[in-house]
């Protein structure tokens, strides 16, 4: 596989998996139970609209029913957008989530790509905002970024919405790591889904912790562009126990009311005994924290039994960029501790 992603313990034997971002809260008990008794009904094929949750999501987002397409993952969707749309040229910020540029590629669209710096602590700034000029016909925008965890904030949301109207861009906002950010919905594009270039990806996937089941998907402003992308996949993308997994976890809102409030209390407990281990410590708005260290460092740590995600294949990024969960406080102490163990040789 050409795009090495974190969490293949598969390819990479384990203890503990800090290389993928989901929720320490793990999977609700009605979760689990849903997805068990979809099996009966497994018998038949899934309902291709989704109506159940798409009518669920449609009263949590607030955007109407038509304009919410469920898909296999939000990774999906990126690869139906590309399709559907056919951009010829688009922008990337680096690093950013791989799946956007291997989309891109393989519906042959022209990348250019803005780099984001290391001295300015990877944030974005207006020269990402030069770029999109009218030749670009679509912009993938991670907010907050994967893998640096640095959140835009309200205004350069508002900016880059109005930016994208004037040079009549589509522009994606991945939302998909939102959820876990202490007041995030402020920096949310949902504001401003009356620009009909505009769409919105979210997941099941990282909050619910579900990446397994695989379930995602996309408000979109615009109902023609949603019907378009719709019709670049395949009818029944979205199986039934996913289908019945997303209902539940909708219904179990409840249970994951603590998560921003649980990963905000096991970041700080992490960066307080990191930040004299690692060279530097970058963004950290989401669940998941973004820094620098020793060569190898994965390595040494897979050694101890963690698995930490490498960033060297990001476009832009070398052999010295980790990112690593925030996991459960057990979980994090036999991290901070065999980090200990790494750094003293
Ligand atoms: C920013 C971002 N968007 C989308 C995805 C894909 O999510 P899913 O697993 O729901 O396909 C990921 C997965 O890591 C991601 O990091």
């Amino acid at each position: 596989m050409r795009h090495e992603h974190g969490g293949n313990i598969y390819a990479k034997k384990c203890d503990i998996d800090f290389s993928s971002n989901i929720n320490p809260l793990g999977m609700s008990e009605n979760i689990k139970k849903a997805f068990i008794n979809s099996f009966d009904m497994s018998v038949f094929y899934p309902d291709p609209e989704c109506t159940e949750l798409r009518k669920k999501l449609s009263l949590k987002e607030k955007v109407d029913f038509d304009n919410i397409i469920c898909s296999n993952g939000a990774a999906e969707l990126i690869f139906a957008i590309c399709f559907a749309l056919k951009p010829k040229k688009a922008l990337l910020a680096s690093p950013c989530f791989a799946e956007y540029e291997q989309a891109l590629n393989a519906c042959g669209c022209n990348i250019e790509r803005y780099v984001l710096k290391e001295e300015n602590n990877f944030s974005f700034d207006d020269g990402f905002l030069n770029k999109i000029t009218n030749d670009i016909d679509i912009v993938f925008f991670t907010n907050p970024n994967n893998p640096t965890g640095v959140l835009a904030n309200a205004e350069f949301v508002e900016k880059l919405a109005n930016r994208c109207l004037k040079t009549n861009t589509i522009i994606v906002f991945d939302e998909c790591f939102l959820d876990f950010v202490l007041n995030g919905e402020n920096c949310s594009a949902k504001r401003f889904l009356s620009n009909k270039n505009i769409i919105i990806l979210k997941a099941f996937t990282k909050f619910y912790a579900m990446p397994g089941i695989r379930l995602g998907y996309g408000l979109f402003a615009d109902y023609n562009t949603a019907l378009k992308v719709r019709s670049a996949m395949q009818t029944w993308s979205v199986s039934t126990p996913a289908q019945m997994a997303g209902i539940a976890a909708l219904d179990d809102e409840k249970e994951y009311e603590r998560t921003v409030e649980y990963i905000e209390n096991e970041k700080k407990y992490i960066i307080s005994h990191i930040s004299n281990l690692a060279y530097k410590v970058f963004g950290h708005s989401a669940n998941f924290i973004f820094f620098k260290e020793i060569k190898d460092f994965d390595k040494k740590m897979l050694e101890k039994g963690i698995l930490i995600r490498s960033c060297k294949n990001y476009y832009s990024l070398d052999g010295s960029f980790y990112r690593i969960a925030v996991k459960s406080r057990d979980c994090n102490e036999k991290l901070i501790q065999a980090w200990t163990e790494v750094k003293r040789g």
